[in-house]
């Protein structure tokens, strides 16, 4: 323990330096490694697309912190949602035989909100693993329930992210997350991405009678921002029906309208047979995610005997709060405009970031909605995606970057002005760090 360099100021502490050990100390985090969090920034507040840190400098918000908080820090009227759903009541308990009202009016919304007349029931989960967990066993409970227990596996695609729960885990396509913990899940196939010949072949390699699902994010986003071409979801779609696999879009990013429409899946008018969410429900608020199943997978379910029942829970399914904080999050989407505003953005930053694209040491520009990233050339850039991250932040702009790609997804709110900084600011990093 460092205690001695502490200044504790009511019951807080004091002082950068203060902090930055005792989180050395005492905090591991994700994907940790200490020589990230030698300087880390330690921030303080947020209001709209700004954050500062505790040293008071301040930070254009380039990727909604982690693809989340799509309305923009600071939101008040979602923290009074939060308090009085807390002073009425924060928890109770969801499993049998019990309910409570901000959880059921949400599946409700959510039914309203969701593509096609026959994804009208939803499980909540806190986040995006949890999610995607909850859709893989609910798949192949489904399949095992319709007299076709070998259809277990699940077919997911290279560059995928869907989090790093076991299971989560055996369907990211980022081969950095699989070698270091022991067996993995079994019953998990990725697949080159955006190539559905390559579903197809993988679907039957072993035969469809041994495949559940094939799991997809509508647009790449933690891989490093990968649109699909126009017509991969519907042959996609069509594949998944001709051989009787079911399709998860994993809209852990892009559904609730960062990509202009409410759910990615609506650009190319493509209904799925389950949807994971998460993030965007709340506007990272409160912990909220969950998945949409439809109503022949609800309604199998549904028709069992106690015994057969789901055997699936989560302490927080449908926590009391977490659902009143989304409804206030969506009253506020709704209320300014707020899809409509990021598919306008969206465009804005795409154009905006364009020109690089002719740069030497740039591979690639992609976007899609209000997600984009810039990819340098391997090897063009010493310390690549990492070195312009950095320079980013120094110049007061943060965002995360993978190998050579660092990748945007401001909030929904950000300004014009704030754009444009975004952007200017990211031309000088460019500049800087290739040398000229
Ligand atoms: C598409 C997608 N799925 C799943 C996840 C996992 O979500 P969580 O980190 O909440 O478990 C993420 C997180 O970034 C994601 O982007």
């Amino acid at each position: 323990m460092t205690t001695s360099i502490l200044t504790p100021v009511d019951g807080r502490v004091e002082g950068y330096d203060a902090l930055l050990a005792l989180d050395h100390a005492h905090l591991l985090h994700p994907q940790h490694h200490p020589a990230d969090h030698a300087e880390a920034l330690i921030f303080d507040r947020g209001e709209g697309a700004v954050l500062w840190d505790v040293r008071g400098h301040r930070y254009l918000d380039g990727l909604s912190c982690l693809w989340n908080v799509n309305v923009g820090h600071g939101r008040a009227e979602l923290a009074e949602a939060g308090a009085a759903q807390m002073r009425r009541l924060a928890f109770v308990n969801s499993y049998v035989g019990s309910s409570n009202e901000p959880a059921i009016t949400l599946a409700a919304r959510i039914a309203r909100l969701a593509p096609g007349t026959h994804l009208n029931t939803t499980f909540f989960t806190t986040g995006g693993a949890e999610s995607s967990d909850t859709a893989f066993k609910t798949v192949r409970r489904y399949w095992a329930l319709r007299g076709q227990p070998g259809k277990v596996k699940v077919i997911s695609r290279t560059n995928g992210y869907h989090g790093t729960t076991i299971g989560a885990t055996a369907a990211t396509g980022l081969p950095v997350f699989h070698p270091l913990w022991g067996p993995p899940a079994p019953g998990f196939v990725i697949v080159p991405p955006m190539d559905v010949d390559a579903i197809e072949a993988a679907i039957l390699a072993d035969g469809p009678e041994t495949v559940a699902a094939v799991i997809a994010e509508p647009v790449q986003g933690s891989g490093g921002v990968y649109p699909p071409p126009a017509d991969y979801f519907p042959r996609l779609r069509a594949l998944c029906d001709r051989y009787d696999v079911l399709l998860i879009a994993d809209e852990v990013i892009t559904g609730f309208g960062r990509t202009g429409t409410s759910w990615g899946l609506d650009h190319w008018g493509v209904v799925p047979d389950v949807i994971s969410f998460a993030k965007g429900i709340t506007s990272g608020y409160q912990p909220l995610g969950g998945i949409i199943i439809s109503d022949a997978i609800r309604d199998v379910i549904y028709d069992q005997p106690p015994a057969q029942r789901w055997w699936h829970a989560y302490t927080y399914s449908a926590h009391a709060t977490c659902c009143a904080v989304a409804h206030a999050n969506l009253d506020l989407i709704e209320r300014e405009g707020l899809v409509a505003r990021a598919g306008a953005l969206g465009e804005r930053l795409v154009a905006g970031l364009a020109p690089l694209a002719g740069h030497p040491a740039v591979r690639e520009v992609r976007g899609f909605g209000l997600m984009a990233a810039v990819e340098f050339t391997a090897g063009a850039v010493p310390g690549g995606g990492g070195a312009l991250a950095k320079a980013m932040r120094d110049r007061g702009l943060f965002t995360r970057y993978r190998n050579d790609t660092v990748m945007f997804a401001p909030p929904f709110v950000t300004t014009d002005a704030e754009l444009d900084e975004l952007l200017g600011i990211t031309r000088d990093s460019v500049r800087a760090v290739t040398g000229e």
